[in-house]
């Protein structure tokens, strides 16, 4: 069976006490839970992984190479600034989508660019929690050969 990876980035712990007003009350676990519905309708695996730690992510990201067919990843605010990542992503070349619960776009400046996303299939913001399940349904879609 495929297997996929998420990867929430920092403050995505946070969910369901932060900020709720943009990001809603369900906490990580029950993203968590949409998703490996998602993954079952679908006939495939996902593992998830959550850092605070930028370098922890990058270690995850190269430890998904020969493991995984694909990433989803939520970097949070290393989306606007990790060269790291970005790199961890140009090196190990798995396909990966960057999802955002929010739309950015509507927001702060700051966070209109992402460092990340050239090195991704693309990008879904402003969708909720569903965006995750988007995206894995895209993911398997390019990775079904
Ligand atoms: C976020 C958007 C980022 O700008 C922010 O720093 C986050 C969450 C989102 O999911 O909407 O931590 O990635």
């Amino acid at each position: 069976m495929k297997r996929y990876l998420v990867i929430n980035g920092v403050n995505l712990n946070m969910l369901g006490v932060r900020e709720p007003g943009i990001y809603g009350n369900k906490n990580l676990k029950a993203l968590e839970e949409d998703v490996t519905k998602k993954a079952d309708e679908l006939g495939v695996k996902v593992d998830f992984y959550q850092s605070n730690i930028e370098g922890e992510i990058v270690n995850a990201i190269h430890s998904a190479m020969g493991k995984y067919s694909g990433i989803i990843i939520n970097p949070g605010a290393f989306t606007h600034y990790s060269y790291a990542i970005r790199d961890a992503f140009s090196s190990v070349k798995i396909p990966a989508v960057e999802v955002h619960i929010s739309n950015v776009h509507k927001r702060e400046e700051f966070r209109h660019h992402s460092v990340i996303v050239s090195e991704c299939l693309g990008q879904i913001c402003g969708l909720g929690f569903f965006g995750y399940s988007l995206a894995l349904e895209a993911l398997v879609n390019e990775t079904k050969n």
